[in-house]
């Protein structure tokens, strides 16, 4: 596992998106695992501005979101595909048929989890997977207790990412409390893997997943198996990490 740590929260997503161009540069064809929420914003704002540049081409890519909330339609506001569109896809050259996110409509959410999940085997895997990190540690929508050899599925969301992600919703609006997510078993299978978490409050998500011991309590220490795990985080986030083990990653 490596940690690298910036100043700042724009820094630390300049990183992550330049490592995601750096893999599209590599492999123009590569097949890249997607997260939501507020973490990556600054991602996709990089990554959106390098395509206007000239520095991004989508054009032979395959993306695999992580989740999506069940019951809400595409078009939904909340939903995880109007987040994609809105901060990436509408915005970038590549082709909507090949930028996969779990249908949270489906009749049977079992079924379209299978589904998902032999779609990404059958792409040959995922090159670059990024993460984002639950104040609670959860993966993807992996929340504690979540088997380390678990496979996409249904989840019921915990009271605090219900809580934490009410935000993303209008005042009013139905809250879902179920999503389809890659499983944790699911992401380790992926090539690479960059966490990225910034600000206090995802320090004692991040200390717990980086110091270990590794435990299904918390979802993040899973990544601790993976041989090619990255953490990039802000100096907030990175707060709580034992200064042994920054040394020792440095060593
Ligand atoms: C989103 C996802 C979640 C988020 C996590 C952090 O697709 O899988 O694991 O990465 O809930 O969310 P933010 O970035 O909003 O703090």
């Amino acid at each position: 596992m490596n940690i690298i740590i910036k100043d700042s929260a724009a820094d630390a997503s300049a990183a992550v998106a330049d490592v995601l161009l750096r893999q599209l540069a590599h492999k123009p064809g590569s097949v890249l695992g997607l997260p939501t929420g507020g973490t990556p914003l600054g991602v996709y704002a990089n990554v959106r501005q390098a395509h206007e540049q000239g520095r991004a081409s989508f054009a032979s890519a395959t993306t695999f979101n992580l989740d999506e909330y069940i019951g809400l339609p595409a078009e939904d506001p909340a939903s995880y595909a109007h987040y994609m569109r809105e901060n990436l896809f509408a915005h970038v050259n590549i082709d909507l048929d090949r930028a996969h996110i779990p249908s949270g409509m489906a009749e049977d959410p079992s079924i379209e989890a299978a589904r998902y999940e032999a779609l990404i085997a059958a792409h040959g895997g995922i090159d670059l997977m990024l993460l984002g990190l639950g104040r609670n540690a959860h993966i993807g929508f992996n929340e504690p207790g979540s088997a380390h050899d678990s496979r996409t599925r249904r989840v019921s969301l915990t009271p605090s990412t219900i809580e934490a992600n009410a935000g993303y919703f209008e005042p009013g609006a139905r809250q879902p409390s179920h999503a389809i997510t890659m499983g944790i078993g699911t992401i380790l299978e992926c090539r690479k893997i960059v966490v990225l978490a910034t600000g206090l409050e995802k320090a004692e998500a991040v200390a717990a997943s980086v110091n270990g011991p590794s435990s299904e309590d918390v979802p993040g220490s899973a990544l601790i198996w993976h041989p090619d795990t990255t953490f990039v985080l802000d100096r907030a986030a990175a707060r709580h990490i034992e200064r042994a083990k920054i040394r020792e990653l440095e060593a």
